[in-house]
């Protein structure tokens, strides 16, 4: 499974890549929005650094609009993904923009009839937000199970990327479930490294160590 940093935050996006298991990058409006400079800069430094797919949305809400920004965020960098929202507009917008050989990303999802529809305009990815289902006493993660049914039965190409997740536990579940990506604030992949026994087992191995080379001296 893939593991994309949804960030806009130049500097964590730097400390996470030199780990080397980073596949790309998500934005959006409200994350760019954080952040000083320009926008299209930011979205070019992001490209170099992680050199994946990394995704730029539009604020555009009508089908020219949409295409218009489309095109603009998709000439910042060849690794640059146009995000759309899931309504009618961004469905059209959607399939001209995948008919141009351009990757869209399909966001705002919270159904498996809407996650349908993108597949069918030819998104190279549907964003789900579990997090926000969760939020609102709805299952996200079930949301996921049905997509990847959905999309497993027709054989459908386009990628599920699980967004709004917030904690270690969303990836884990995607990643059983098939998802194919799963995309996550830094803070998140920052919990998936820890675990106690991870700490209290190293800590024992270098006393010990140390120990028997105070014996040796
Ligand atoms: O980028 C979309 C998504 O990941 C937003 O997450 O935490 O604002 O619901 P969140």
């Amino acid at each position: 499974m893939k593991l994309f940093i949804d960030s806009g935050n130049i500097k964590d996006i730097e400390t996470l890549a030199a780990l080397g298991i980073i596949d790309g990058v998500t934005t959006n409006p409200s994350l760019l929005a954080k952040e000083p400079g320009d926008y299209r800069d930011n979205l070019k430094r992001i490209c170099q650094i992680v050199k994946g797919p990394v995704s730029g949305e539009v604020t555009a809400t009508d089908f020219a609009g949409m295409l218009q920004q489309g095109h603009d965020v998709a000439k910042i960098d060849a690794h640059m993904v146009v995000k759309v929202p899931l309504t009618r507009e961004g469905i059209k917008a959607c399939k001209a923009l995948s008919g141009e050989g351009i990757r869209v990303n399909v966001t705002l999802c919270f159904s498996a009839a809407q996650a349908l529809l993108a597949a069918k305009a030819g998104a190279s990815y549907i964003s789900p937000f579990v997090g926000r289902l969760d939020d609102i006493a709805t299952n996200g993660m079930g949301l996921i199970r049905e997509i990847v049914d959905i999309y497993d039965n027709y054989d459908f190409k386009t990628e599920v990327l699980v967004a709004s997740c917030r904690h270690p536990i969303h990836v884990v579940e995607s990643a059983r479930m098939g998802a194919d990506v799963a995309t996550c604030p830094p803070a998140v992949i920052d919990q998936m490294f820890n675990h106690p026994l991870t700490n209290i087992g190293l800590e024992k191995f270098l006393k010990d160590w140390e120990k028997s080379q105070a014996v040796k001296a």
